[in-house]
């Protein structure tokens, strides 16, 4: 177990959460170490010998100090910025094992990635094939490309974040990408390598990815008969993890679904999981400034707020919340659980039961992905502190902004 409850105090690895509140402060971000790799690396037992590349989505969790964790594994990394091709390099990941996803690749971004000799750009338009051959002409290299393809598929998630439809943003339809494989290699410095899909995120339901992974293969099979050569198959992350009552999609059945759809073709497999990596690996420490009892609701107000983690109140989402010494059975009540900053939209959690006090701490579970990368500095709050626990050990993966770091890019006009 790595992130636990012994006699009812919670434990992350074998440090109690109430001596990193108490270390470090709070609000933090903790993580653990072994649930990262145990994630990972489940990945990669359900391959075994079967070629392979799992490309961590870095947007999960772009802290260096995790892109190193999973870069000694041999992870690959799912990019979507020259920022984050940055992260990954300044990690120690192997720019080879690097794909680049998005709709908005800059020219600078692109340059920056050929000049890294990245593994692959994941494509997302026409106008962006020619944009890379262009660039790839000007610095006289080849880039291998893969076409992310839209299967039309319903993931049957948030709105917000599912991807695979054909009025979402992204990708080529499926009806466009053997016209725009033949484009692609007849334009310079331009080789198709690969075909890849990513139908959106927190998915519980397998059937959508099956049904988009057998696509896939059928539209990879009409390209090698038109002699277009394909050598990997990228079929996203997306799987679902559980943060209140889900059935998430394991890792083992994720991959064996893949291996069955592929069948006896030999492409290389690849996948960009991002939330089942990081998602259950994190927990955000708060503690309980005041206690507001109204007429209608009670309040818990905390030292965390929406800047802190935006999910709930960007998606409504649910995320685990308890006291971290919960074993004094104190009497329950109902409360919203919000933040500091002046919206009505600052909640972290809504209509929970608990027995709290001020001052006592309360952690935010699942915030492993999605957490720490969306957060702001919204009413000039400072970004909050990030920890990593191994065994008992804890190490500091990201320092607590200073005041003065908000402002210091900023100066007074004359
Ligand atoms: N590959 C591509 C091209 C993606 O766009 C994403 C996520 C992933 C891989 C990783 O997906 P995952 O395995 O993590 O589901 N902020 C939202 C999630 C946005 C996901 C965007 N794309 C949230 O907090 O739920």
């Amino acid at each position: 177990m790595t992130i636990n409850t012994k006699t009812g105090r919670l434990y992350i690895e074998n440090r109690a959460a109430s001596d990193i509140a108490e270390e470090f402060g709070t609000p933090c971000y903790v993580y653990s170490k072994n649930s990262i790799e145990t994630n990972f690396n489940r990945f990669k037992y359900a391959f075994g010998e079967r070629k392979n590349l799992v490309c961590y989505a870095v947007k999960a969790n772009s802290n260096i100090a995790i892109i190193n964790i999973l870069a000694q594994l041999g992870s690959g990394f799912d990019i979507v910025s020259g920022g984050e091709l940055s992260r990954v390099l300044a990690a120690g990941g192997d720019a080879s094992k690097i794909v680049f996803s998005g709709v908005g690749k800059t020219h600078a971004e692109i340059n920056y990635a050929l000049e890294q000799k990245i593994k692959c750009f994941n494509v997302e338009s026409e106008s962006e094939l020619y944009r890379i051959s262009n660039i790839a002409k000007e610095l006289n290299v080849d880039a291998d490309i893969s076409l992310r393809v839209n299967p039309d598929v319903d993931a049957k998630t948030h709105p917000y974040i599912s991807t695979g439809m054909k009025e979402n943003k992204f990708g080529v339809d499926v009806e466009d990408a053997t016209r725009l494989y033949k484009t692609a290699t007849d334009l310079p410095n331009i080789s198709p390598t690969g075909i890849d899909c990513h139908i959106g995120s927190q998915l519980t339901d397998i059937a959508p990815m099956r049904d988009a992974a057998l696509k896939m293969v059928e539209l990879t099979d009409a390209l090698i008969a038109s002699n277009i050569e394909i050598k990997h198959i990228d079929f996203g992350g997306g799987l679902g993890i559980q943060y209140e009552d889900e059935t998430p999609i394991h890792q083992e059945q994720f991959v064996e679904m893949l291996l069955e759809v592929m069948g006896g073709r030999e492409q290389e497999i690849l996948v960009e999981p991002g939330r089942s990596i990081v998602g259950n690996s994190g927990v955000l420490l708060t503690t309980v400034e005041y206690l507001k009892h109204g007429s209608n609701k009670n309040f818990i107000v905390v030292d965390a707020a929406m800047n802190d983690l935006a999910r709930p109140s960007l998606y409504n989402a649910y995320h685990h919340i308890d006291n971290i010494l919960d074993k004094e059975k104190r009497p329950l009540k109902r409360y919203d659980i919000v933040g500091p900053i002046c919206e009505t939209g600052d909640f972290l959690g809504k209509d929970r039961e608990l027995s709290v006090n001020e001052g006592d701490v309360l952690a935010i579970h699942s915030v492993g992905a999605y957490g720490m990368t969306m957060s702001s500095n919204y009413n000039s709050r400072v970004r909050v502190p990030e920890i990593l626990i191994d065994d008992t050990h804890a190490h500091v993966i990201r320092k607590k902004e200073s005041v003065e770091e908000l402002f210091s890019n900023e100066q007074i006009a004359p």
